[in-house]
């Protein structure tokens, strides 16, 4: 088959390498893409933004199956679009896709499927958040209600700052914290039926120690050996199942990539939030381990036919993935900073995330988190000082990572 990615991140040129070892697949087009997915298939430039441009330039290609990796672009309705051309499309729709769109709607799913989540009350005044944040206590969690990638979300012990962050939107949600490890389970669904993937964790803050300001994420590891077993069990039957019939019921179903993120708190698991997409840079780790041919996979839930894939198979390796930013990310990270990669090894491989060729075909950075360095090995500790070997390697004198993603699990 002939498959179309949307987007241009780390995340759509990891989906775009994992489709393409897919044996039925013979193509693989991306939109926009980047350098990095320029070396496993053609790019082509459209604004993804448009979901009519979208659906053209799929049936243009003879794509048999489109897969839209950022929110945006679902939130914008290309999905439906490309559903409304005849062709299977694994992204849910504009509707369904406010369960990331919307943290209000969000919570008032959970709220009636019975998912266990943390308290919340939706503010739209400052008296509003005052008495919230009188119910709740510290720390403080306010979250502006639309798709802010990833700066949305404020956690401060700081109350000044906590209702300064809310004063920046007509309505915010405030949240009882949530006290816990955090992990990301990816679910692939056709709206009834549901198939989880290997859990990850991401790591959020910028900084060292979890310090700084939040991120889109900047690395992540699987699997997650201090999880107790059975925990996605419990959580497919606790929030996956009831958030797919809840969304059913309102009619409109669910397809695509439910991200579940949660807490593990002394009472169990519990959602923090819902994302509609494969998230980042969790996929760059858990997609290598992934032995069932994603291509398929992504087609049956396309197509309502996710009932003839068994349970998907992972290998028992363990992978590990850092993020290496532009400097000054998040706030104002510094665009055109050269990079000269080394080749690719049996166990690491680079992914690009914000890149761009300059004029004269040079890499160079061009967005907050520019690289992402996969790597693989029998454990986690093996996997972590095999990709901290080859950012050893890299030549991007004007980017910086983390130094202890996977650090705690080793
Ligand atoms: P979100 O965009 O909702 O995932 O929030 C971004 C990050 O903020 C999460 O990954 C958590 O680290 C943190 N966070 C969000 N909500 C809560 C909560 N209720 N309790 C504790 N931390 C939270
Ligand atoms: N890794 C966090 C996200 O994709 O939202």
């Amino acid at each position: 088959m002939t498959v179309l990615v949307v987007g241009s991140g780390g995340r759509e040129h990891s989906l775009a390498l994992a489709i393409s070892h897919d044996p039925s697949v013979e193509a693989v087009h991306i939109a926009p893409g980047n350098p990095g997915t320029a070396a496993i298939g053609t790019n082509h430039p459209v604004d993804i933004l448009d979901p009519d441009a979208v659906a053209a330039l799929a049936v243009q290609i003879g794509a048999n199956l489109v897969v839209v990796g950022p929110e945006a672009p679902l939130v914008a309705g290309v999905a439906n679009a490309v559903r409304q051309a005849g062709i299977a499309c694994f992204g849910p729709s504009a509707q369904a896709s406010q369960l990331e769109g919307s943290k209000a709607f969000a919570k008032q799913i959970m709220a009636e499927a019975g998912v266990p989540t943390a308290g919340h009350r939706v503010c739209h005044d400052q008296a509003e958040l005052v008495q919230a944040f009188d119910e709740f206590g510290a720390p403080y969690v306010v979250k502006h209600d639309g798709l802010a990638a990833g700066k949305g979300v404020l956690v401060t012990n700081d109350r000044e700052a906590a209702l300064a962050h809310g004063a920046g939107s007509d309505q915010v949600v405030v949240e009882e914290f949530l006290d816990g490890p955090e992990v990301s389970l990816f679910v692939i669904t056709d709206g009834t039926r549901a198939l989880p993937l290997q859990p990850a964790q991401d790591f959020k803050r910028v900084g060292d120690g979890d310090e700084g300001p939040n991120t889109g994420g900047m690395g992540a590891y699987t699997p997650l050996p201090w999880l107790a077993p059975g925990t996605v069990d419990q959580v497919m039957t606790e929030v996956v199942t009831p958030t797919l019939a809840k969304m059913r019921e309102l009619g409109t179903p669910f397809a695509g990539l439910l991200y579940v993120g949660l807490a593990i708190t002394k009472t169990g698991p519990k959602v923090i939030e819902f994302n509609a997409r494969f998230g980042d840079p969790e996929t760059e780790a858990v997609l290598p381990l992934l032995e069932t041919p994603l291509g398929q996979v992504l087609y049956a839930a396309a197509s309502g036919s996710l009932a003839d894939i068994g349970p998907l198979e992972f290998s028992d390796q363990a992978a590990v993935c850092v993020v290496l930013a532009a400097d000054g990310y998040p706030a104002a990270p510094r665009k055109g900073g050269r990079i000269a990669l080394p080749a690719d090894t049996d166990d690491v491989h680079v992914i690009q995330a914000g890149t761009a060729l300059d004029s004269q075909g040079r890499l160079i950075a061009n967005g907050g988190r520019v690289l992402v360095v996969v790597a693989t090995g029998k454990d986690i500790a093996g996997a972590r000082e095999a990709c901290y070997t080859h950012i050893g390697t890299i030549d991007f004198p004007d980017g910086f990572c983390r130094s202890d993603i996977a650090a705690k699990a080793v």
